[in-house]
């Protein structure tokens, strides 16, 4: 189903976006390691080569700037001749309190979480509107649906990617790019490693399913939205939370 086609994950030196990328890999996809982490980025696209035999390669971008992910969308398709699949997931994390929240830190987490994905989508529909093909995957997070206290920055980014995904639906429909959105819920990543120890507790607490998520499950809803068997469904936004933000 993947095999011959390229995968271009953006924030993909680790964490969830290297799960992302291993799961395309598994099923022979082609696939792009991109990361403002250059060296493991490289690191991580080599040892996708190796231990699954496809052609991975790292490409250096910082999401937040328009001309890296040209040049990323470029070289995905001059190095392995096509552009099919784009999952724009590179994210970063600045919490504290509305009151107190650093205008910085509310800058920096818009332009890497929201803005990043506008820069995504734009270069990732050149290429894909001439090939009349895509499949665009905007990784949100149910902080975006719900909120989340001390991430005032963080939600709102990640809700301005929900309604940006449906925009981007509308307009790419009948060129045959189907634009979807995966919200997670908790999953155990460096990202939320870094969190207080009671605010995991309190996280965890939240979810019906009684367990954190891995990225593998993040990785696999992906997967499914960017296969055949997803070529009907455009504009979704699909809660991965163990029931966490159920509702919604
Ligand atoms: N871990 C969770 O529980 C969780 C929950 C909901 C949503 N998410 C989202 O999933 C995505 C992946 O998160 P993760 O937990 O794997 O985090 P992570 O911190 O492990 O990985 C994020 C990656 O993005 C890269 N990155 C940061 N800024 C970048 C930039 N400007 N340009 C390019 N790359 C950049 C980092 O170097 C890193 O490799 C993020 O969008 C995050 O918001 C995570």
């Amino acid at each position: 189903m993947f095999e011959n086609r390229t995968a271009v994950i953006t924030g993909s030196a680790r964490g969830i976006g290297r799960a992302i990328a291993e799961a395309f890999a598994e099923k022979k996809c082609n696939v792009v390691i991109s990361d403002i982490q250059d060296v493991l980025a490289q690191k991580t696209a080599d040892e996708i080569a190796k231990q699954y035999g496809v052609k991975a390669i790292a490409v250096a971008a910082n999401v937040t700037k328009k001309e890296d992910c040209v040049k990323l969308a470029d070289e995905a398709v001059k190095q392995l001749g096509s552009l099919d699949i784009w999952v724009n997931n590179a994210g970063v994390i600045r919490d504290d309190l509305l009151m107190r929240m650093k205008e910085e830190d509310f800058d920096l987490v818009v332009n890497v979480n929201l803005k990043g994905v506008f820069n995504g989508m734009q270069a990732a529909s050149r290429p894909m509107l001439k090939a009349r093909y895509g499949k665009i995957i905007n990784i949100s997070s149910v902080a975006g649906l719900v909120g989340s206290p001390g991430q005032a920055n963080y939600a709102s980014a990640k809700a301005g990617v929900i309604a940006m995904t449906k925009t981007a639906a509308r307009e790419f429909a009948s060129r045959n790019i189907t634009v979807n959105a995966v919200c997670p819920g908790y999953i155990q990543t460096d990202m939320t490693g870094a969190l207080k120890e009671e605010i995991q507790a309190e996280l965890k607490k939240q979810i019906p399913l009684a367990k954190e998520g891995t990225p593998q499950d993040i990785a696999r809803a992906v997967r499914f939205l960017a296969s055949e068997d997803a070529d009907f469904i455009t504009g979704v936004i699909l809660r991965v939370d163990g029931g966490m933000a159920i509702g919604m």
